[in-house]
């Protein structure tokens, strides 16, 4: 790891750098959650929007697996931040909406 890993920012939210993530998967993380739990990456207010895509390349290399193969393939929610006053000010009826 160079000192130049320490200074790239790869999560912004979290303050995790190219060094953090290079020492997370040089510990045995092969997996974006692995990643995630160790370094914090992608648990930031942006929820990986932004740096999602960079710990996947750098797994992706080190791994030597296409993006496809380590990228998750579904987004747990929140995907996007949504303020409980816009929910409440929804104009649906609750037995429209119900599909029990
Ligand atoms: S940049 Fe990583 S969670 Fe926002």
């Amino acid at each position: 790891m160079s000192k130049r890993d320490e200074d790239i920012i790869v999560c912004r939210c979290e303050d995790v750098t190219l060094a953090d993530i290079r020492k997370a998967i040089g510990e045995g993380a092969t997996t974006m959650d692995e990643i995630k739990r160790i370094t914090r990456a992608g648990m930031g207010p942006c929820q990986g929007r932004t740096c999602r895509l960079l710990v996947a390349a750098e797994l992706s290399r080190y791994l030597g697996k296409p993006l496809e193969q380590v990228m998750p393939s579904t987004y747990r929610p929140p995907v996007k931040a949504v303020k409980l006053g816009d929910l409440a000010d929804m104009d649906a009826d609750p037995e429209e909406v119900r599909e029990d």
